[in-house]
């Protein structure tokens, strides 16, 4: 074992399968005792079992580290408080909350239910909201903590995952947000963008060309978790992970601004904006064209 969260306290949501689950082995390999939670269920998010969480416990346990195991569903408030309470009342504080819970509803925007949206949201968004919400409070008083959401490079646009793109787009804002409420009070925040091959991105219908394992992520979220990243002053930031590769993320800034020398109208904007202001390349929708571009040569490779 090593020793990167020697006598700390992390609790890890979806920790049961995937990355979550490396997350949670590494954090007790490293000296951490563990709060296992997940709600072990299947990629949509239905058929819950306890089981999933158990057998993480079990197998930190048989390799010499301490964890609990709480099965709730994070998307609820009551569940979120129940991950923290748990920290609480087994190891006597939190030092870190990791958010890795996630489901996946696939549809395209024009077809989409609210069955399908709502629980996407209520995963991610709310799940991260919850955990955040409940170990802040702690956290705060303590004048320590770490707190780790996980968005995705999606949260830059999908095609056919409207509601994942934003639930990931808003746990970046929430992330964003907790590193400046929470600053004066020692608390960083950070979000992860991981790649890696589990049961949820073998059903993204994209072409992952950088991929990893778990494991590269869950050494990305023991560091940040550890003292060495808060000497750091590492927070509100958002890194990538995708096997050998590691990235930052820029901050949103305005990009370029023109000033009108009297009120704006339809018109003005119009002579305006294009030649000035213009507009930033979407490097997702650029993507896109060059895909379909090449399906066109392909099935007319003479034309
Ligand atoms: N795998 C990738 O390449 C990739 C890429 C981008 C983002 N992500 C994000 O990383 C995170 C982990 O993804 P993964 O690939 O390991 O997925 P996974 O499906 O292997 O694991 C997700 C876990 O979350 C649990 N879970 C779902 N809803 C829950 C709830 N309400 N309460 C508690 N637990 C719940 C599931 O039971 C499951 O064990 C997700 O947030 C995902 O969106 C993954």
């Amino acid at each position: 074992m090593g020793n990167f969260l020697a006598g700390k306290v992390v609790a890890v949501t979806g920790a049961g399968r995937g990355i979550g689950r490396a997350v949670a082995l590494a954090c007790a390999a490293e000296g951490a005792r563990v709060v296992v939670n997940d709600y072990g269920v299947s990629i949509d998010g239905a058929e819950p079992t306890s089981d999933i969480a158990a057998a993480v416990v079990k197998e930190i346990v048989a390799a010499g580290g301490e964890a609990v195991a709480v099965a709730d569903d994070i998307s609820t408030m009551a569940g979120g408080q129940r991950v923290v309470d748990t920290a609480l009342a087994q190891y006597g504080r939190i030092d870190g909350a990791v958010c890795v819970a996630g489901i996946l509803r696939e549809r395209m925007l024009f077809n989409m239910s609210e069955e399908e949206w709502d629980p996407v949201l209520a995963t991610h968004l709310k799940g991260t909201f919850t955990v955040f919400r409940a170990a802040s409070a702690v956290m705060r008083k303590q004048g320590a903590g770490t707190l780790i959401g996980f968005t995705s490079g999606n949260h830059q646009g999908s095609v056919s995952q409207a509601n994942y793109s934003a639930a990931k787009g808003g746990i970046i804002s929430l992330v964003r947000s907790a590193a400046l409420g929470l600053h004066k009070y020692g608390v960083t925040a950070n979000a992860v963008a991981p790649v890696a091959r589990t049961r949820m991105s073998a059903n993204v219908p994209m072409e992952l060309k950088e991929i990893g394992d778990p494991e590269d992520v869950a050494a990305l979220v023991v560091y940040l978790l550890s003292d060495r990243a808060r000497a750091e002053k590492i927070t509100g930031q958002v890194y990538t992970v995708a096997g050998p590769k590691i990235a930052v993320w820029a901050q949103p800034r305005e990009l370029r601004a023109a000033y009108a020398a009297e009120p704006w109208t339809p018109e003005r904007i119009a002579e305006f904006l294009p030649g000035t202001v213009g507009t930033d390349p979407m490097p997702l929708l650029e993507r896109l064209e060059e895909m379909a571009r090449a399906a066109a040569t392909d099935s007319h490779p003479n034309a």
